[in-house]
């Protein structure tokens, strides 16, 4: 099989050529000032090799990606009992749409969409503080990435706090549904803090290796989750983790993958590889523009889709 470490490089080396580069987000304020000619990928092997280009090392702001990781804490906390607040299906919509709410209920369709991640965020907080919620998800994710350099920014996390009406209108109907614990306030904190997680890709690949290595996680040395769990999260990942275009993510690069709107992904292939890439331009449905293309070539190059090879 091919080197890896060289087909990493020349996908940035690619990466830094192509003109069309997406749109970078401008609803939350401090995204709209990064540079949309950063790109960056990092790919973890399941031997721990550790392989990465471009702007590798530079954190940006991890958005929605946080979601695999608070959905990961939420099971952790209540189990499969989830499964009555949040469904497992594919939206088909805008990751911050509510039409779906109101005919169902107040039950969001999965736990990625904005609607999941904010009960998601509710179960967190129980029992818990905001802070000390927002303090859970951030020890939890530096522990899986082995790095206590993790932070939240601040900035970032008052930013969108000032500007999150939809998601406030999103929280305040699912509270009237009943499907909301704790005040919108606490819940909206929570959530907005773990979207504010900045993380650089070698980072963010390190912090995935347990969905790769069926629950177990190097960093930690054990067993984060259940083997079923981490396969579960992957399919949820597969199905719901680019919104509208997570069909169109599955037929070009067919991992289980998780996108957020500061550009990055995470990718697994599982028993391969943690890949994290991220360039902050984005495409219309909200997922990183370079960031999909870099994953196609590499599946293309490596043959890890999960539906069979390239070659
Ligand atoms: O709720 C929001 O609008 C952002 N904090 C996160 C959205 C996001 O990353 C969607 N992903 N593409």
């Amino acid at each position: 099989m091919s080197d890896i470490g060289a087909i990493v490089r020349d996908i940035a080396r690619e990466m830094a050529a192509v003109a069309q580069r997406g749109r970078v987000a401008d609803y939350i304020p401090p995204l709209a000032e990064v540079d949309p000619a950063r790109f960056g990928i990092a790919v973890v092997e399941a031997d721990g090799a550790c392989h990465l280009a471009g702007d590798a090392d530079m954190p940006f702001s991890i958005q929605s990606v946080s979601k695999v990781f608070s959905l990961t804490l939420a099971l952790g906390k209540v189990g499969d009992a989830l499964w009555q607040r949040v469904g497992r299906e594919p939206s088909g919509s805008a990751f911050n749409s509510i039409v779906q709410l109101e005919t169902e209920s107040g039950i969001p369709r999965n736990p990625f969409i904005n609607a999941g991640a904010i009960v998601v965020s509710d179960v967190v907080l129980a029992g818990h503080q905001p802070r000390e919620a927002i303090a859970e998800i951030l020890r939890f994710t530096r522990a899986l990435a082995g790095d206590d350099a993790i932070f939240v920014d601040e900035h970032v996390a008052q930013a969108e706090q000032g500007t999150g009406f939809r998601n406030a209108a999103l929280a305040n109907y699912m509270r009237a549904f009943g499907n909301l614990r704790h005040p919108v306030e606490q819940a909206l904190g929570v959530y907005f803090h773990q979207c504010a997680i900045a993380m650089s890709c070698r980072q963010l690949a390190l912090a995935g290796r347990y969905l790769m290595l069926a629950g177990r996680s190097p960093a930690t040395g054990g067993s984060v989750i259940s083997a079923a769990r981490a396969r579960r999260i992957n399919a949820l990942m597969m199905t719901c983790g680019h919104y509208d275009g997570s069909g169109e993510f599955a037929y070009r690069v067919g991992l289980p993958g998780k996108s957020g709107v500061g550009g990055g992904i995470l990718a697994i292939a599982p028993a391969r590889a943690s890949i994290a890439v991220w360039s902050p331009g984005l495409n219309e449905r909200g997922n990183s523009e370079i960031g999909t293309i870099a994953l196609e070539r590499l599946v293309q190059r490596t043959g890890w889709s999960v539906f069979g090879p390239s070659y």
